[in-house]
């Protein structure tokens, strides 16, 4: 099956009792959800996957022709492990660009793991306040529903928020065979961007 193709967009699942045997919150992104992203942006330069998991939003850059720097906490056998993206004090040398997913709350089995919104919230300062040092984009993946939180709402209006790109099919990150169902939530890339004119509202569009 093609995972590409909009027409099977759960196509790219792990499964679930693979997710109970990881931590640190592993699940990867089916392709189609980076190939949504890719066809409403330009990314600058090397892109930095810093929570690039088993390597899934990082082929697709890869497929799309970025260079990318993959990096992960965890060896999952994709990039470099061992490198905390929380303790980075910048983007890779030559990378303009970050995209990944926040490792945390993204997924309906994440029940009872650590997902607090102050985890998300440090984890979107951080990666804003890296971004602002190199002066770059950064698009992270996100449940539609968590931007309407305030404190969401207050950080990203304090950024160069560029766009936000609804995903209009529902990600299933976990495949439970014959037992597998729609998420429940939608999702969202949310992408910032330096180079936005100041004082632009971002543009919101479907993917
Ligand atoms: C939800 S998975 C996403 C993997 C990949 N981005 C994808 O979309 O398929 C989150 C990943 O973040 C990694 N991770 C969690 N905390 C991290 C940290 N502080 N620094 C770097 N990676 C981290 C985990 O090991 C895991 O591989």
């Amino acid at each position: 099956m093609d995972a590409t193709d909009p027409a099977a967009p759960r196509a790219r699942m792990i499964h679930y009792s693979g997710y109970l045997r990881e931590a640190r919150d592993f699940y990867a992104t089916p392709a189609w959800v980076t190939e949504r992203l890719l066809d409403h942006i330009r990314l600058r330069g090397t892109v930095w996957e810093p929570c690039c998991g088993d390597g899934a939003m990082a082929r697709v850059l890869q497929a799309r022709g970025y260079a990318v720097v993959a990096s992960d906490i965890a060896d999952r056998g994709f990039g470099t492990p061992g490198m905390d993206f929380l303790t980075a004090t910048a983007f890779p040398a030559g990378c303009g660009a970050m995209v990944t997913n926040p490792p945390y709350g993204e997924a309906d089995a994440m029940a009872g793991k650590p997902r607090s919104s102050s985890a998300m919230q440090r984890f979107l300062r951080h990666a804003l306040a890296l971004t602002k040092a190199a002066d770059g984009q950064l698009a992270l993946l996100v449940r539609l529903q968590w931007i309407a939180g305030q404190r969401a709402a207050a950080i990203m209006s304090a950024a160069p928020f560029a766009k936000v790109i609804v995903l209009r099919d529902r990600i299933t990150w976990f495949d439970r065979g014959a037992e597998t169902k729609r998420a429940q939530h939608h999702h969202a890339w949310v992408v910032f961007d330096h180079h936005h004119p100041p004082g632009t509202p971002p543009a919101m569009l479907y993917g």
